[in-house]
């Protein structure tokens, strides 16, 4: 993998966001024709342009595009993993609003382009641990949330960022019927200081191209040393408050889902142990190859002075 310091970073190859949301709608056309093959071995296959950022922290393998799409959690399409590649594709998700409200000094109703305008996009490669017990390797293509957050200007009051998913039952199947999996919205909380850590982001695409709607297009959050569910999915809210938000997930079940939610082997999930994990694409049934978790995902030299005096048994 590359790594390079932004120092090293020509500024000819940092795409303000805006340049490449006006690119994105000339690409799907250029795709269409066939142009994206015709790109050099070894380029950005897709539409995206963006800088790898030295923030990156594993050179494991990747995992498949198509198991990255096509093994997925997204409620709000259905509860199994292939229900939203199935379903996801009925969402809208252009124009697409951001409600910004709470604590902040530029409150609105953002349209995702003006919020995210002109940050330049990076590429993330990322381990992802699913509470499950599966992993993944992505590279996700976004901006830094304390970026975001600087330009909605959090007042001095506030500690904790809240964010929600868009209730569209018409567009999303899981959020009709009569068995409803999830409290709705879905619903995802950080402390401040969680959310302002350099390693978390709100991606809007993975692989170079645009995320595919069953990956929370067109904008989630990617907090890698969590479990997968705090990450979430086609955010419609951001909203700033003095108090600890409470999460879908321990809404749903507090006993085995509480706010913190760190990747942690030596806490293990009521039901089941937390100690090791499959990584996607390594083999199935009986030659499944399972790997120890590491403390925090990998990501304890980053984001472990966080949690200096905090008894994480506790703080599940
Ligand atoms: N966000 C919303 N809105 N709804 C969901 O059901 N599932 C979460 C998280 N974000 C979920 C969500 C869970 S359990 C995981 S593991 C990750 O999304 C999966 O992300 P991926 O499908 O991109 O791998």
């Amino acid at each position: 993998m590359l790594i390079r310091r932004p120092s090293d970073i020509p500024s000819s190859e940092i795409t303000p966001h805006d340049v490449y949301l006006r690119r994105r709608d000339f690409m799907t056309g250029a795709i269409a024709l066939g142009a994206a093959t015709m790109l050099p071995a070894g380029a950005s296959a897709g539409p995206l342009q963006f800088v790898k950022s030295p923030l990156s922290t594993t050179d494991e393998p990747l995992t498949s595009l198509k198991d990255i799409t096509t093994y997925n959690n997204f409620y709000e399409f259905g509860t199994d993993k292939d229900d939203p590649a199935q379903n996801a594709r009925t969402l809208k998700t252009t124009p697409w609003t951001v409600k910004v409200d709470g604590l902040v000094g530029k409150p609105a109703d953002y349209d995702l382009d003006d919020l995210i305008k002109s940050i330049p996009l990076e590429e993330r490669i990322y381990r992802m641990r699913c509470v499950e017990g599966w992993s993944m390797v992505i590279p996700w293509i976004g901006v830094p949330l304390s970026a975001v957050l600087a330009r909605i200007e959090p007042q001095s009051g506030a500690k904790f960022v809240s964010f929600e998913t868009l209730v569209r039952p018409a567009e999303m199947p899981g959020q009709r019927g009569l068995f409803q999996p999830l409290p709705w919205p879905y619903v995802e909380g950080l402390r401040l200081d969680e959310a302002m850590h350099p390693l978390t982001i709100l991606a809007v695409g993975l692989y170079g191209e645009p995320l595919p709607n069953q990956n929370g297009a067109p904008i989630r959050l990617v907090v890698p040393w969590k479990y997968g569910f705090k990450s979430i999915k086609s955010i419609s809210r951001i909203n700033l408050t003095d108090t600890q938000p409470v999460p879908s997930w321990q809404r749903a079940n507090h006993q085995e889902y509480g706010f913190y939610s760190n990747v942690n082997p030596q806490v293990d999930h009521p039901r089941w142990s937390q100690a090791t994990e499959r990584r996607i694409g390594e083999g199935s049934g009986l030659f499944t190859k399972r790997r120890p978790t590491l403390m925090f995902n990998g990501y304890g030299e980053q984001v472990a002075s966080l949690y200096s005096g905090l008894d994480l048994k506790a703080n599940y």
